[in-house]
């Protein structure tokens, strides 16, 4: 990862929301995501929900904060420090950045599990356990700028319909304010009520974080709350 500042800003074929937006969302909103889910995901579930029925059953102050998309898993050990009574679960599917956690293992904290998966089918398995979740951070998503690639956007694909099913809460972050809006447009068109602002803080939270804002980019953030 280079945090020098050297990170281009993005450029995309599109100058606002897709014009497809609502028909691609309303697509999903009305029809069940049936793709069967991989092997691999059953049992990294199963083991998962094993682990956060445990943590569950020991206290009753205790909850879970997801963390999706967590790359290497600084924000994951960052909110578990600011979170003593929650897991804090981070998945992302990149084999490679999840290994990199021992780095950050410094912050001696240990109520997080940073686990491979991928969300297009761990979100659709976590949205039917109704763990309730009390937080869900997706920081970073990527981008796909590209017009075309509206449905690999997480508001454009089919697993969306399970985000408002997750958790009471989620925050995301982007620093491309176009992602941020649809984002939020995309929330509206599912009957919630976003919030959007320009994100600012003293400390990145993440290494993407850190690595726009060391480039000068801003950063953009939508926080919706769900009825749970
Ligand atoms: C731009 S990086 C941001 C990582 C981190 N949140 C940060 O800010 O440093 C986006 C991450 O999303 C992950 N990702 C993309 N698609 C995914 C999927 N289907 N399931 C899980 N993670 C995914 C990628 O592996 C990558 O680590």
């Amino acid at each position: 990862m280079d945090n020098t500042g050297n990170s281009r800003s993005i450029t995309s074929n599109q100058t606002g929301v897709h014009e497809d937006l609502n028909k691609v969302v309303v697509k999903h909103l009305t029809h069940e995501f049936k793709k069967p889910y991989a092997p691999f995901s059953l049992e990294t579930f199963a083991q998962l929900n094993q682990q956060v029925i445990d943590f569950l059953a020991q206290d009753s102050s205790r909850y879970i904060i997801l963390d999706s998309c967590c790359g290497v898993g600084e924000s994951t050990v960052h909110l578990a420090a600011n979170h003593p009574n929650a897991l804090v679960i981070g998945i992302d599917k990149s084999e490679h950045r999840v290994e990199k956690i021992e780095h950050h293992l410094v912050h001696q904290v240990s109520n997080f599990i940073i686990l491979r998966g991928d969300l297009n089918d761990l979100w659709r398995l976590i949205a039917k356990a109704e763990w309730q979740v009390k937080e869900h951070f997706l920081l970073y998503p990527n981008p796909w700028p590209k017009a075309k690639h509206l449905q690999r956007r997480w508001h454009g694909s089919a697993v969306f319909s399970s985000i408002p099913c997750i958790a009471e809460q989620i925050t995301v972050r982007s620093n491309w304010s176009i992602y941020v809006d649809e984002f939020a447009e995309a929330l509206v068109i599912a009957g919630f009520e976003p919030q959007v602002a320009e994100y600012k803080s003293d400390e990145a939270m993440t290494p993407f974080e850190r690595k726009y804002w060391a480039s000068g980019q801003q950063s953009f953030q939508l926080t919706c709350r769900f009825n749970q």
